[in-house]
Formats: structure tokens, sequence, C-alpha cells
């Protein structure tokens, strides 16, 4: 468990048959906690748009928004995989602009690796990315990126054309190299297709049992954003319910005169 999580690390967890456990994180004190509690990968997603900045989607992200959350996770992670996500325009537009993005999010953020959005279309993009060193995750099905494409955050691969076309992505993602891929919003039986046909693990979000791991974003599992909840969403806590109390409560002591008291006063 004290181990450093690195990805060729990750790959044997599918080889042993051990199960991958994921979460998003945005700062230093979050990641404090996950890593601490074990989580395996710190992901830096750029659901940091939804949930931190209050964004419709994660296209208005940005490289420098996104390596500014990493070296906030990598200042407090220890054991876990630090991954940061690479957010719209900064891969797609050029073999030359991925290289370069990729590479500061590793030079200057800290990170271990980096997830892309995209399977058959990005081949050369992940293939470039670890011919210079860098641990790639591959994204496929729905990738939030393409959320204008799809008409919104819709269940892909329900149709038997859809269905090939995601399964030959995450096999491109495969062949170039990558050390593992999320599937995200997939019918569970495409997933444990996927699954089964990849020797890399499968990290799935929406995807159903069969995945080599699973990746939720944290404030969705926390219970600490409201403004929907996916089906795939499990709440393990009330984090919302408890920060509503104590805040109500730190109102009502401050207005009752009890808070300060004499022990928390200097002489
Ligand atoms: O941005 C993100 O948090 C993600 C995960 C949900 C896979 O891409």
């Amino acid at each position: 468990m004290a181990e450093k999580v690195t990805a060729p690390e990750i790959k044997r967890m599918k080889q042993r048959g051990e199960k991958i456990a994921v979460l998003t994180a945005y700062d230093y004190s979050f990641a404090r906690i996950l890593d601490e509690a074990g989580v395996d990968i710190l992901l830096v997603g750029d659901s940091v748009g939804s949930v931190i900045q209050g964004q419709q989607s994660t296209l208005p992200v940005t490289v420098d928004e996104m390596i500014y959350h990493t070296k906030a996770v990598v200042r407090g992670r220890r054991r876990a995989l630090v991954v940061a996500d690479m957010p719209f325009l900064s891969y797609q537009v050029s073999l030359e602009e991925a290289k370069r993005n990729a590479g500061r999010f590793l030079q200057e953020a800290g990170a271990e690796a980096v997830k892309i959005e995209g399977g058959v279309h990005f081949l050369e993009t992940i293939e470039a990315l670890v011919q210079m060193g860098i641990p790639v995750m591959g994204h496929v099905g729905l990738t939030p990126q393409s959320v204008h494409r799809f008409g919104g955050y819709k269940v892909q691969g329900k149709e038997k054309e859809e269905r090939g076309i995601i399964l030959q992505d995450a096999l491109a993602v495969e062949e170039a190299g990558a050390f593992s891929v999320v599937l995200e919003g997939i019918p569970m039986d495409l997933a444990q297709e996927i699954t089964r046909r990849l020797s890399i693990p499968t990290i799935g979000i929406g995807a159903g049992i069969h995945c080599d791991g699973q990746v939720l974003v944290v404030h969705d599992m926390l219970g600490l954003f409201d403004m929907y909840t996916p089906k795939f969403v499990k709440r393990y806590a009330d984090v919302r319910g408890i920060i509503t109390d104590a805040v109500k409560n730190f109102i009502a002591e401050v207005r009752e005169e009890k808070f300060p008291g004499e022990e928390h006063s200097f002489h």
C-alpha cells in the first residue's frame, strides 16, 4: 500500500486482477485526504470546469488553469499516480502543441501522466507523447469535450455502428502505447468486451461493473455537487449537508456571541 504508484504498476494491477480506484482531485487538501485514504490514481480532471469553476461544460478550461490545479494536487500526494487531463484545444490542433502542452504538465506541474480524449484520430498524438516518455491515459466513449457533437451528455455505443467505433477507438489507444483507458458512458456489455480485448486496464465511469477500475468525480461521490447527479454516481457521503450544518452553527454562534470563546482568544 505504501509503495509509490507508477504507470507500469497500474498496468501490472490488471495482470494481477487487482481493481484500480481513481478519484478526481483539484487541490492540495483533497489530494492529501484521497492519497492517504489509498486511492491509486488522482486524476486532475477538466471536470474542474464544472465542479470548481461553475462552467456549463469542460470546454472553457485552459492549460494554465489545469497546470495551477495539477501543481496543488502534486504537493498533496505521496503515493498515488497523478494524471493531468489535457483540456480542449491543448492537443487537437497539432502534434507540436500536444507535445509542448503535455510536456508542461510534467515539467511545470509535476504530473506523472496525462489523459487525452479520443481514439483512432489521436493514435499519432498518443504515440508521439509516449515516445517522449510521457505516460498517456486514453479516454473513449462519452468524451465530454465532444459534447456538442453528441448533442448532450448521452450514453454512447448503443447502436451497432457506434459500438464498433468505440471498440476501434479503445484498440487504437492501446496500440498507440497508452497505459490505461477511461471508458465513459457506454453500455456495460461493450465495456466488458473492451476490457476483455485490451491488455491495458480500463477505468470505467458509467461503464458498468466489468472494468478493471472505476473513477468518479470526487465532488459527486461526496455529495458536494448537487446541480445534477448522473445515474452512475454513487453518493458515499452528504458532505454538502455536513458543511451546511457547520456553517449554520457558526452563523448562530457568532450572532449569539458564543464564538469565539475564551479558549479561542489571546491574552
Ligand atoms: O474530467 C474528468 O474528471 C474526467 C473523468 C470523469 C474521467 O475526465
